[in-house]
C-alpha cells in the first residue's frame, strides 16, 4: 500500500490489532433473507451484492492483502436455472460496476474455480476486469466461481500424474509444494480467517486444502445483513485468538 494512501484511516483501524493478511468468506443466507421478505432468491442475491461491496472496500481500507469470496460452488449448478442465471448476471454486473473502484483502489481481481463452463458473457466480463487490474498490488480479490475444494484437489492430482507420466516430476518429489503449486490458489498465502454467515457450521467444499489452520468465525446473520460492525467483530475475535499451528503456544 502506498504511504500517501488516504483510504487507510488509522483512527478506525489502529485499535483492532494484528489483522489477518488473508480473509475468506462464505457468503451464505441470501435465499433465507429473501424468503423472510417474500422476495425471490435472486432478489436476495442482488441485496447480497451490497455486503460484497462493504467487504471489499473495508478489507482494502484495512490493508488486508487477500480477500476470497465464495460466490458459486461447483455444487450450486443443482439450483433452479433461473437462480443460476441470475447469479451469473450479477457477476457480470459486479464486474461492470466495480471495475473502476478496483482500478482506483489498487485491487486485482482473480477468479478461482473452473471458468470454462461459465456463460461466455460472464467469462468475458471477468477476463476484462482481470486484465484491467492485473498490475494492481494493494489487495487481491479472489472470487470463487464454479469452485469446489475437492474438484481443485482432483485437478491438482491429475496435473501431478500428467507431469509424472511425462517424466518431468518424480513421485518422490510429490510434496506439499507440488500440490499447492497446482491449486487455483497457487502462490496465495493460506487464509488466516474464514467467516461464514447465516449460522451454518460447515465448510461446504470451500478451500479444503488451504483452510488447514484458518481461524473460523460464524456469524448468525444472513449475508445481506453482514455489515461493517459485524465484520469488525469478526476481525476483533480473530485478533484475540492464539494460533498454535500444532505447537504449544
Ligand atoms: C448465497 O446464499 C450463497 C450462494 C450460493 C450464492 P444462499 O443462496 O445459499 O442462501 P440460503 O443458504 O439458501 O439462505
Ligand atoms: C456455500 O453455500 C457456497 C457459497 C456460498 C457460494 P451453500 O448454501 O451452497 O452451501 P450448503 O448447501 O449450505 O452446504
Ligand atoms: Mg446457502
Amino acid at each position: 500500500m502506498s504511504a500517501d494512501d488516504s483510504t487507510t484511516d488509522p483512527a478506525t483501524t489502529g485499535d483492532i490489532g494484528d489483522l489477518p493478511q488473508h480473509v475468506a468468506m462464505i457468503m451464505d443466507g441470501n435465499g433465507r433473507w429473501a424468503k423472510q421478505r417474500g422476495l425471490t432468491r435472486s432478489e436476495g442475491h442482488r441485496e447480497g451484492a451490497k455486503a460484497v461491496r462493504m467487504a471489499v472496500t473495508k478489507s482494502r481500507e484495512l490493508g488486508i492483502r487477500h480477500l476470497t469470496l465464495y460466490a458459486f460452488s461447483s455444487q450450486n449448478w443443482s439450483r433452479p436455472k433461473a437462480e443460476v442465471d441470475s447469479l451469473f448476471s450479477l457477476l457480470v454486473e459486479f464486474c461492470e460496476n466495480e471495475k473502476q473502484l478496483m482500478i482506483d483502489k489498487g485491487i486485482r481481481l482473480n477468479l478461482i474455480g473452473d471458468r470454462d463452463p461459465l456463460p461466455l458473457v460472464a467469462r468475458a466480463a471477468v477476463k476484462a476486469v482481470e486484465a484491467a487490474t492485473r498490475r494492481n498490488r494493494d489487495m487481491v480479490l479472489h472470487v470463487a466461481v464454479n469452485y469446489g475444494g475437492r474438484e481443485e484437489l482432483v485437478r491438482a492430482a491429475r496435473r501431478i500424474a500428467e507431469d509424472v507420466a511425462r517424466g518431468v516430476l518424480s513421485p518422490a518429489d510429490v510434496d506439499e509444494r507440488a500440490i499447492e503449486s497446482r491449486l487455483w490458489t497457487a502462490g496465495v498465502p493460506d487464509p488466516d480467517l474464514i467467516i461464514r454467515t447465516s449460522g451454518e457450521l460447515r465448510v461446504s467444499n470451500f478451500l479444503l486444502w488451504q483452510l488447514a489452520y484458518a481461524e473460523m468465525y460464524v456469524d448468525e446473520c444472513l449475508w445481506p445483513d453482514f455489515d461493517w460492525p459485524r465484520y469488525e467483530l469478526a476481525l476483533r475475535s480473530y485478533t484475540r485468538r492464539e494460533r498454535r499451528f500444532g505447537g504449544v503456544g
